[in-house]
């Protein structure tokens, strides 16, 4: 069944309808979501998802546009969460020079700080890079290498993915990939092994084509798939079943 990587089901947008819509998750052949925490508030938000849907694990970290708000005291507290039993990962965390919400150095600080908690933890991370292709690579080859990880919404070239493979890292693929312009996205994902590509679909947004533009949910990672398998010139079936293993086997969810 589909493995949807990285959602956002603790957003706003789904305050109307995220029961019920959850609840049809199976029937729409989604068998397993990673809700990414980040920001601090959205920590508890998380642990409830995991606590009331058994096919619904978590991550928690703090996203690089909210890096302000980390201190001591809600790092700790992060340490914490990230022990419990249904938080599979670190994230999401990285840099993110297009919004430039906080400043590099403020970012790169807290990057490597939840990069060293998530090894001391030996857990893997969910990474978010946007327009910081190169200060992300220093930063993973100096304190990510041997651990596992996702790079997320995968939005670099194939030169990068190729980096980021060799060392060990998934490559997260959602809803641009269906995107007329998404050419770049494409030719990444024809050039990397399907032993090394997630779905995902960081809903409510990036909604794939023919929904694009609407708010997503992981029921939209069919078109995904389908996209995925034309390009490999694989089954659908195939595309669903490989990327749910490299999920499992990524976030420990056996
Ligand atoms: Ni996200």
């Amino acid at each position: 069944m589909i493995f949807d990587t990285h959602a956002h089901y603790d957003d706003e947008q789904f305050n109307e309808d995220r029961d019920a819509l959850l609840c049809s998750m199976q029937e729409g052949g989604v068998g397993t979501i990673v809700n990414a925490g980040s920001d601090v508030a959205s920590w508890e938000d998380v642990r409830t998802l995991t606590a009331k849907y058994a096919f619904v694990y978590g991550a928690a970290g703090v996203h690089p546009d909210d890096v302000g708000e980390l201190n001591e005291e809600n790092f700790a507290r992060l340490k914490e969460i990230l022990r419990e039993e249904k938080i599979v990962a670190v994230g999401e965390i990285g840099l993110d020079y297009y919004w430039d919400n906080e400043s590099h150095e403020l970012q790169k600080l807290w990057f490597i700080r939840q990069l060293e908690l998530a090894r001391e933890l030996g857990m893997p991370v969910i990474i978010h890079s946007r327009d910081a292709a190169a200060d992300t690579l220093e930063i993973m080859k100096e304190y990510a290498r041997g651990l596992q990880g996702v790079i997320h919404c995968f939005s670099y070239s194939v030169e990068m993915a190729r980096e980021y493979v060799k060392m060990g890292y998934y490559i997260g693929v959602g809803g641009v990939v269906t995107f007329k312009n998404s050419r770049k996205l494409k030719e990444v994902v024809e050039e990397i092994p399907l032993e090394s590509l997630l779905l995902e679909t960081d809903c409510p947004y990036l909604a794939p084509v023919p929904n694009r533009g609407k708010r997503n949910s992981s029921l939209n990672l069919v078109y995904v798939a389908k996209q995925i398998a034309e390009l490999k010139q694989v089954s659908y079936e195939e595309v669903v079943e490989q990327t749910e293993k490299n999920a499992r086997r990524l976030y420990n969810i056996l």
